[in-house]
């Protein structure tokens, strides 16, 4: 078994490498859900979203570097997870296109909460450890997860009140 891990900053150190591990796969991920899109507004948004996760991979990588470390990235079982359930819906439902818009609007919207509830969590902790600097770097990027997922609500709102039309005009 390995060694007890017992120092609160190797902790924080573990939140940052997942949160690295986790926005690099979402930078090759996310163009691959932009070209599968069919929605305009959902395409675009993850267009733009695709670009600002380079971004997060370049504060994640500053924040190491404010805290005198190597920017080492972590297996993040829980955003894989997230991607295996697109992965199997896709391959196990054949869903049509309007389905298809509306499943990755849940997936984005799964997928913000979890870097959300992350970046919360390691800002609590760079904070308490006094890493102001580091906690700026990933202030930035919780920002920008937040905006990115009140787009994606507004998207899947309007994409189920097109959808419920839908419904109503084939009954
Ligand atoms: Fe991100
Ligand atoms: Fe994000």
């Amino acid at each position: 078994m390995a060694e007890k891990m017992s120092d609160p900053r190797e902790l924080f150190l573990h939140e940052l490498g997942d949160l690295l591990y986790a926005e690099k796969l979402l930078v090759k991920t996310l163009p691959k859900l932009a070209q599968e899109a069919t929605d305009d507004e959902l395409r675009s948004g993850f267009e733009e979203h695709a670009e600002q996760t380079k971004q997060h991979v370049a504060n994640l990588e500053e924040a190491f570097k404010a805290i005198g470390e190597p920017a080492k990235a972590e297996k993040c079982p829980g955003i894989e997870g997230i991607k295996k359930e697109h992965d199997e819906f896709v391959s196990q439902e054949s869903p049509t296109p309007d389905i298809l818009n509306g499943f990755l609007t849940g997936a984005a919207a799964r997928t913000e909460h979890y870097e959300i509830a992350a970046y919360e969590g390691a800002i609590t902790m760079a904070k308490a450890m006094g890493e102001s600097e580091a906690a700026g770097f990933l202030e930035q990027n919780l920002k920008q997860e937040q905006e990115t997922l009140q787009k994606v609500n507004t998207i899947a709102k309007r994409l189920a009140q097109e959808a419920a039309k839908q419904v109503k005009a084939s009954v």
